[in-house]
């Protein structure tokens, strides 16, 4: 019988270590120790041996069993692990593969001029206001003293939803919504698209860019006006450039100016770009009126006011160069990447 035993163990063993798959492994174990397997079946004749006999050669059988278990599991877990580290290798991503060169966009022309100019009048306690595209009459219009007849209307002529709802003309609608929220002092700024029924030609575009500029306070006067665009063109052309104002009529100001700038690129002396004047038209600006301020329950005997308004668009192309406006809207990443 133990002779018996040490042939089963060995051959168990043999078979256990050559095994190539782990269904090997398992056949294994159902032909030895399953329930008639060939130890399993041994182990009955445990029985027939006499009692002195019985406790050795149990114990040597339980010895087997636990050996050739021991192999099982141990066949078992390297055949398991061997067959992971194949599926890792055959499904492993080659991470070095050369891959196309990343193209870094830039930020839109309009939207630099935007963020230089938000930057610089934050710096000077000035307060981003938003406004919304989609405006009212009275927003856009009457509150900003152009009632419904009025034939400046014609020269900002909209898009009407309904009688009452526009899509905003210019971002002065935003003036009003700060004025009758706020009581002065007011210093606030405010940007977006504004929407105009124009043709579309080289500097014209039915939707475009304005950048608005409000002061509400005691003793303003032109003087203050004149100051903040002059820093503002410094800042945008170069500390050379100098303003000039000419009268002009805007019904929400009182006087009403158009401000120009000397040519940034021939500093005056007249060129293709200015077409030889030597200087840029650039924006709309003036006092507000006081009518404007009373609409916003502001009382225009304490309280004066100054706004201007520019055009993004415009000041994108005077700084870069560019004599189209339809160029800003074309997404062509080969004109856009040249604005670093
Ligand atoms: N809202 C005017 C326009 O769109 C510009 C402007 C703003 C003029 C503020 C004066 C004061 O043309």
């Amino acid at each position: 019988m133990q002779e018996k035993l040490r042939e089963i163990t060995e051959n168990a063993l043999k078979k256990i270590k050559d095994a190539k798959s782990i269904n090997e492994v398992y056949a294994v174990n159902t032909a030895v120790l399953g329930k008639n397997g060939e130890l399993s079946l041994l182990m009955r004749g445990l029985r027939d041996l006499r009692a002195e006999e019985r406790p050795q050669v149990g114990a040597l059988m339980n010895k087997c069993r636990d050996d050739i278990n021991n192999a099982l599991h141990l066949r078992e877990k390297e055949l398991l692990d061997e067959a992971l580290d194949e599926k890792i290798a055959s499904e492993k991503i080659d991470v070095t593969t050369p891959v196309k060169p990343f193209q870094y966009g830039t930020k839109h022309p309009i939207e630099q001029i935007q963020q230089e100019l938000i930057d610089y009048f934050v710096a000077q306690g000035f307060e981003v206001k938003d406004g919304t595209d989609v405006e009212t009459d009275y927003y856009c219009f009457e509150a900003l003293n152009i009632p419904k007849d009025h034939p400046a209307r014609d020269a900002q002529d909209t898009f009407y939803f309904d009688p009452e709802r526009i899509l905003r003309v210019h971002t002065s609608a935003t003036q009003v919504r700060t004025m009758e929220t706020q009581q002065p002092p007011i210093k606030m700024i405010s940007t977006g698209k504004v929407y105009r029924v124009d043709e579309i030609d080289a500097t014209h575009s039915p939707i475009f860019h304005q950048f608005e500029i409000l002061v509400v306070d005691e003793h303003l006067t032109m003087g203050d006006l004149k100051g903040i665009l002059e820093g503002l063109v410094k800042y945008l052309f170069g500390e050379k450039t100098q303003i000039r104002m000419r009268p002009s009529f805007f019904p929400f100001t009182e006087p009403s100016v158009e401000v120009d700038a000397t040519c940034p690129y021939c500093g005056g002396k007249g060129c293709s770009i200015c077409k030889n004047s030597g200087f840029i038209e650039l924006l709309g600006a003036g006092m507000v009126n006081p009518k404007v301020l009373e609409n916003c329950n502001i009382d225009s005997s304490k309280y004066t006011g100054l706004a201007a308004g520019l055009g993004l668009d415009r000041m994108a192309m005077i700084r870069y160069g560019i004599t189209d406006i339809r160029e800003l809207y074309d997404n062509d990443i080969n004109f856009l990447k040249q604005f670093k």
